[in-house]
């Protein structure tokens, strides 16, 4: 089976008071899509990388994807929701005969560009053999509490065993299908869930706090150090 990345960028990033959805902000004179399209590009074993574009999606075109071309298919199928603009990219690439039933597929946040080429092929490594798939995930650091609505604190939860999810997240492409289908009711917020849904035990695979998501305009900064600094 091949390897497949799958970028679902059709979200308007409400969460970021700004015009330009967050994807196409600039984070070191690009998009930020286009970081977490490079770092998927150089791995050598992702045959191609599925763009899932809003179809009122006014930005892509305004830049120049060529050195990426020999990999890059831009499907223009977004949905309502994260989830229903996986499932969409998906079945159109399955409809256009790109990729298989058994191929990977790794889902992959627009809004992640600090991934590294290490954490990558970590993941790959590690699950290429598993009967489920996984993701990358960091252990919590800080101490978690539960408030009421008036932000006074009901009760302080225990972190162990907590982890906070991140992406690329793999599975294989009928499994994944699957859960999404099966998660069209369900409010879930990554793939992982839909998975977890169907009575699976997706792997956690250790990962590092620098590939976080850009959420909020100041969080715009920091990944622009992180990329700035980086030395693979
Ligand atoms: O909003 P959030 O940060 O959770 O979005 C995560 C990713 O899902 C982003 O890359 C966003 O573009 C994508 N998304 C999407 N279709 C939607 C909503 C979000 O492709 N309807």
């Amino acid at each position: 089976s091949n390897f497949f990345a799958l970028i679902p960028a059709a979200g308007s990033g409400s969460r970021m008071n700004s015009e330009v959805p967050k994807q196409y902000l600039a984070l070191n004179n690009k998009p930020m899509i286009y970081h977490s399209i490079n770092m998927l590009y150089h791995n050598q074993l992702i045959k191609s990388i599925f763009i899932v574009l809003a179809s009122d999606d006014c930005d892509w075109i305004k830049y120049d994807w060529s050195e990426f071309s020999s990999k890059l298919i831009v499907l223009t199928c977004g949905g309502a929701t994260r989830a229903d603009s996986v499932l969409n990219g998906l079945t159109t690439a399955k409809l256009k005969g790109l990729i298989d039933t058994s191929d990977w597929i790794l889902v992959h946040d627009a809004a992640r560009p600090c991934l590294t080429s290490t954490l990558l092929e970590k993941l790959i490594n590690e699950l290429t053999q598993d009967e489920v798939g996984g993701l990358l995930a960091v252990p919590v650091s800080d101490t978690l509490k539960r408030s009421n609505l008036k932000s006074r604190v009901m009760q302080t939860e225990s972190r162990e065993n907590i982890w906070q999810a991140q992406t690329p997240q793999m599975f294989r492409y009928e499994l994944l299908t699957k859960a999404l289908q099966n998660a069209e009711k369900l409010h879930i917020t990554d793939d992982a869930s839909a998975i977890e849904a169907l009575g699976f035990f997706p792997k956690l695979i250790l990962s590092d706090t620098y590939n976080f998501k850009v959420t909020y305009p100041k969080d715009l900064a920091l990944a622009e150090l992180i990329i700035q600094q980086r030395i693979n």
